[in-house]
This record gives structure tokens, sequence and C-alpha cells, in this order.
């Protein structure tokens, strides 16, 4: 009994010697972006007591300052202990191939992970077999979302296609709607652009596209710029100077009647502004694109020189765990990326996307980082910027094509 007694003691006293310490986390998920991480971290903190959380964010929608900082510590050799990253070409495009991350293969093992996650996922995530990020979450990139007492109140029911669009565009503008359509800064509009583009050429064509099969130059794909360039006509003249949430809340005060967001947006509405699904918000697919769900995931990595390389490690056996996935995702609007989630534990809108990913044609996001690499992202936003200004659907096909293949995508 003694002996069993001082072998208990001696096990406490390793458990919490290896468990003291610290662990530095990096995303861009602050402020109204943040209740999902907090509950991960208060999950993390009831099991390691002793370790002192830094949830170091650096805000700012979709990662763009965020992913600059982490630039600099990466090469400056201070990595975070564990970052936030697309799931896909993002990560593995830049810090896989420069050598800076470590094979997660054991750990993957060990959690039984190979099982936990679908099998196109661990692919995305993975080269030659070696995963290098833990997903934490599915997002679908490719909704619209509204108001439904206010299009009752208009008179308008959710366009189907990017034609029938225009017209409800036509009849919201008689209707005294300035800007029926609400975009906000730069990497929402190539968010809009993708959904539309996808709407137009079809989930086939956009596979094509980043395979290198379909060159940016085709007919159909300048066609999509033309289609893209009538959208942005329906929207307001100061998206540059909005958020994604700013964009939101426009819906929600029925300033606008449609926006196009990832379903991060149905977290906000629901978690942030309490709304309920349904009569708060509504959803529908993005035009043209019903049966498609464009995924992205957000997933974390252990870069090679992190500091509290354990911490590190047991945050990320949190984020893959179920329990983990469950506390994230019903509030982050996103869905579990394992396949034994509690579907209870979501709204309605959480279960819609979980039936959607289900049975529906899955493709990638280029903007979350899932189909291409950073290189060309990083450079996309100004093909963008350019073409609303100008609106050259052949000027701006030919620079997104030479970034194409200056990127090496289909190589
Ligand atoms: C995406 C990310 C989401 C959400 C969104 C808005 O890139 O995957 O989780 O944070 O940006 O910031």
């Amino acid at each position: 009994m003694k002996k069993a007694l001082l072998l208990a003691a001696a096990l406490a006293v390793t458990t919490s010697a290896s468990a003291a310490g610290k662990l530095e986390i990096f995303s861009w998920w602050s402020g109204d972006e943040g209740p999902a991480l907090e509950a991960l971290v208060k999950l993390y903190k009831a099991k390691y007591p002793t370790v002192a959380v830094d949830n170091a964010t650096v805000s700012g929608g979709a990662g763009t300052n965020a992913k600059a900082v982490l630039k600099t510590r990466m090469l400056g050799g201070t990595p975070p202990d564990s970052f936030q990253a697309h799931a896909g070409q993002e990560l593995i495009g830049t810090w896989v191939v420069a050598g800076r991350m470590e094979d997660l293969s054991s750990l993957f093992k060990s959690e039984g992970w190979d099982k936990a996650f679908p099998k196109d996922l661990l692919n995305l995530i993975s080269t030659n077999g070696k995963p290098w990020s833990v997903p934490v979450n599915v997002h679908r990139s490719n909704v619209m979302w509204y108001n439904p007492a206010k299009l009752k109140a208009w008179g308008v029911t959710v366009p189907k296609t990017w034609p029938e669009f225009l017209k409800t565009c036509t009849t919201l503008k008689a209707k005294g709607v300035a800007a029926p359509l609400v975009v906000g800064e730069n990497w929402t509009q190539q968010h809009l652009w993708e959904s539309v583009m996808i709407g137009t050429l079809g989930a086939a064509n956009w596979e094509n596209l980043w395979a290198g099969k379909l060159k940016f130059t085709d007919p159909k794909v300048v066609a999509g710029f033309t289609t893209f360039g009538k959208v942005m006509d329906c929207a307001n003249k100061d998206a540059s100077g909005l958020s994604w949430q700013q964009a939101s809340d426009r819906v929600i005060d029925g300033t606008s009647a449609f926006n196009v967001m990832g379903d991060w947006a149905a977290g906000y509405f629901a978690t942030t502004k309490k709304l309920a699904p349904n009569t708060g918000f509504g959803w529908a697919p993005a035009p043209g694109t019903t049966k498609t769900f464009v995924m992205l995931a957000d997933s974390f990595g252990l870069p090679k020189g992190a500091k509290n390389r354990t911490e590190a490690i047991n945050w990320l056996k949190l984020m893959g765990s179920k329990a983990g996935q469950d506390a994230f995702n019903p509030l982050k609007g996103s869905i579990a990326a394992r396949t034994d989630s509690d579907l209870s534990k979501y709204n309605t809108y959480g279960k819609s996307a979980a039936a959607d990913w289900k049975s529906n044609k899955i493709v990638g996001s280029l903007v979350h980082g899932a189909v291409a690499p950073e290189s060309f992202m990083s450079a996309f936003g100004a093909v963008i910027d350019q073409y609303v200004s100008s609106r050259n659907s052949a000027g701006a096909a030919a620079a997104a094509q030479q970034l194409a293949v200056r990127a090496g995508i289909g190589k």
C-alpha cells in the first residue's frame, strides 16, 4: 500500500514537472474572431494548469497581417511554438518546402488520426504520405448570407445563379437599395471572385485551373472575370475600408441584401451577435455553386526549433481530439475535421454544413490556402485590385496566367 502511494506521488511529480512551462500559439483569431480559440485554450489550461499560455494574435481577416509577421519570425529564427496555417498549399508550398516544419507522422499514428480525418483532408495536409499540420476544422467559403426579414420586405428571394443575381440586383436598386451586395477589403473581394468563378466555370473547371489543365486566358475564365465585374457593380463603393465583420454587419442592419463570405460569418452572427440561424441570419450556397462545397481548413503545425516542443505537441493533440474540435467548432461556425464529431453540439447552420460536406462535390479555396501556393495568392490581390479599377477582363486573365506559370501551378 505504502509502495503504491509512493509510486503515485512520484508519478504526480513527474506529470506536473513535464507539464510545467510555456506555450505560445500564434493565429489571427483576435477580438470578434476569438471565442472559439479561447474555448480551446481554456480546455488546454484545465488539462495543463501549470503551463502559461501566450495566446499571441495578429488581427486581420484571412491572416493577411499575421502571415507577414509569421514570416519575419520564421526567417528570424524565433518561430512560435505552434501557428495557424491553412491546410494545403499555403503551408506546404512555403514552410514545408523550406524545410521549416516537423513531420507529424508519429503523432498522427499515436493519436489515431490516420483514421479520424477524411482521406481527402489527409491528402491535402500531406506530401509523400507525411502530414505537416493538424486540421482543427473545415470551413466553407461559398456561402451567401442574407437577412431573411429584409429579403421578405423587399420581396426578393435568394438568387440561384449569377445572372439571376444580377437581375435581383437591378430590382433592389430600383427599390432604393444602393448597394445590394456588400464587400469589404481586398481579400474579401478575392473571396467573392472565387465564388463567382466557381459559379460560372463549374467545380470541374475550377479543379482544372489549379491542375494547370485550364488556362486563365481561356475564354471561360475571361468571361468569369467579366461577370465578377458586373457583380462588383452591385456592391458598395467604400469596400476597401471595411473588415469582413463590418461587411457582415451591413447585411444584418439591412443596408445591403447579400454578402458572400466563409462560414466564420455564421460564428460571428451566432456567437458574437447572438442571432438565431434562419431568423436572425439566413444562408444559401453562393449562386451557381449548389451542391459544391468550397472547403478550407484551419490547421496548426509544429515549426522546427519550437522552444516549447512538448507543450506544443500537447496543444496539437488537443486540437485534433474530438473534445477539442467539438468545443471549438460550434462557436467558430465551422464543422469538425474529424468524422466522429457530435452534431448535437452544433446549431442548424453547422448541421446543414455537415450534411453538405458529406454529400456535395468538394473543391478547395484559393483565398484560404487550399489550392495554390502563397506566391500566387499574395500577388493575386493586386490582380483583383487592378481589375476592380480597370475592368479589363482579358488583361486580368493574362496577369493571373503569368502568376500561375511563375508559381508552378500544374507542375
Ligand atoms: C480564414 C480562416 C477563418 C477565419 C477567416 C476570417 O482564412 O480560415 O478561420 O479566420 O479567415 O479571418
